[in-house]
């Protein structure tokens, strides 16, 4: 077995890290954590902030006993570019060049300010046939802000992708690439899922159409303001909603029947735009292939009540995210195993180039 890049997921509220060995039969796990990410995160420019940062991330690595200095990071979404791209069928030569014209309609800053990465996601056998490539813009600033917080941690970038890719390389099989993992994960996985990722601050959506991405999008809310909703319906400090949220969720009983109330409406706010992207997915699709299943991932995806919440609203059966899944048989700490969602990007990233 060989030993992997770990991954790395900083959110605003919590830091993730993932360490795996792996030989592309199976992967194991080294180590999971999670830490509270130092205030200001990596939203500031402050040297001293980054420092604080650097300091925060090497002791999640040292107490983690991470033993690789080669990290796979991902990009908060609400801070890239992402767009799946629907393009005539052409070469990688080819590509490289038109994907800037693409850039440009779809990227609404300079593209001198960004770095372009890309995927194709989908390449067709016919000329009549439409490719999909999937394009990320990350501003170059940024990037050269995790580098350097990175560096000052004493790691070494391997890669550096869009959250949303991560947690979809964890959890979905693409039976077309990959028809034994897909054989045997049958019953877990459906080709045809929607992702609803929700952190504190956003929250991120993919499609699934069989297996491959066919949409995402982002929604600028998440726990933060359900947080917010409660402190201010009840007037509690932050932390005090925060235990209230944890204790009662969406439930509509008794005490918890009010904080479910104040609840709600940022789950609304989310249902919404799932039905939305679900509406417009079925266009493009023509319901040939409806959504089979929404993955909730995610630190909101613990909320409780939140699974059966999606699935009436949404009116798609909805279960919690495991991205362990992607485990050789192992026994992992229940802990870990509890807090499932929690983990997604961060295995998504341990697990790239040898998924
Ligand atoms: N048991 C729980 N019930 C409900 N919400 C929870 C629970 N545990 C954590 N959360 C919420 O999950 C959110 C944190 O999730 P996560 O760690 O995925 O976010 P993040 O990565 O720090 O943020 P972001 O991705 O937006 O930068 C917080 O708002 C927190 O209150
Ligand atoms: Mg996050």
């Amino acid at each position: 077995m060989k030993t992997l890049p770990f991954g790395l997921d900083i959110g605003a509220t919590t830091i993730k890290t993932v360490w795996l060995s792996g030989d592309g039969n199976g992967f194991i796990l080294n180590s999971a954590s999670i830490l509270p990410t130092p205030p200001k995160g990596m939203f500031s420019e402050s040297p001293l902030d980054q420092e604080e940062m650097a300091r925060a991330i090497r002791k999640i690595v040292d107490d983690s006993k991470i033993a690789t200095k080669y990290v796979n990071i991902a990009l908060p979404e609400s801070q890239v570019y992402t767009r799946v791209l629907e393009m005539p069928r052409l070469s990688d030569k080819e590509l490289s060049s038109a994907i800037y014209w693409e850039a440009e309609q779809y990227i609404p800053v300079p593209l001198n300010s960004i770095t372009l990465d890309w995927l194709v996601l989908k390449r067709p056998q016919t000329e009549a046939e439409k490719m999909e490539v999937l394009l990320v813009g990350a501003p170059t600033a940024l990037v050269d802000k995790y580098q350097k917080v990175l560096t000052m941690a004493g790691l070494t970038i391997s890669c550096l992708e869009s959250e949303i890719l991560s947690a979809v390389r964890s959890l979905v099989v693409n039976p077309a690439t990959d028809p034994d993992k897909a054989k045997i994960a049958n019953e877990k996985i459906f080709p045809n899922t929607l992702i609803i990722h929700i952190g504190a601050l956003s929250t991120s959506l993919a499609i699934i159409n069989n297996g491959t991405i066919a949409f995402t999008y982002l929604i600028p809310t998440g726990g933060a303001a359900i947080n917010r909703a409660i402190a201010t319906d009840f007037g509690f400090s932050e932390s005090q909603a925060e235990e209230y949220k944890k204790v009662y969720g969406v439930s509509t009983e008794s005490l918890g029947g009010k904080i479910g109330k104040a609840t709600m409406p940022i789950l609304m706010t989310i249902v919404t735009e799932v039905k939305k992207a679900v509406a417009f997915y079925n266009e493009k699709y023509k319901s040939n292939s409806p959504i089979q299943q929404i993955l909730l991932s995610g630190g909101t995806a613990k909320l409780p009540g939140v699974t059966t919440f999606f699935t009436q609203n949404c009116g798609i059966e909805t279960a919690i995210a495991n991205p362990w899944n992607i485990l050789s048989s192992q026994q992992v700490p229940k802990e870990i195993i509890d807090n499932a969602s929690d983990y997604t990007i961060a295995v998504g990233l341990a697990i790239r180039g040898y998924e």
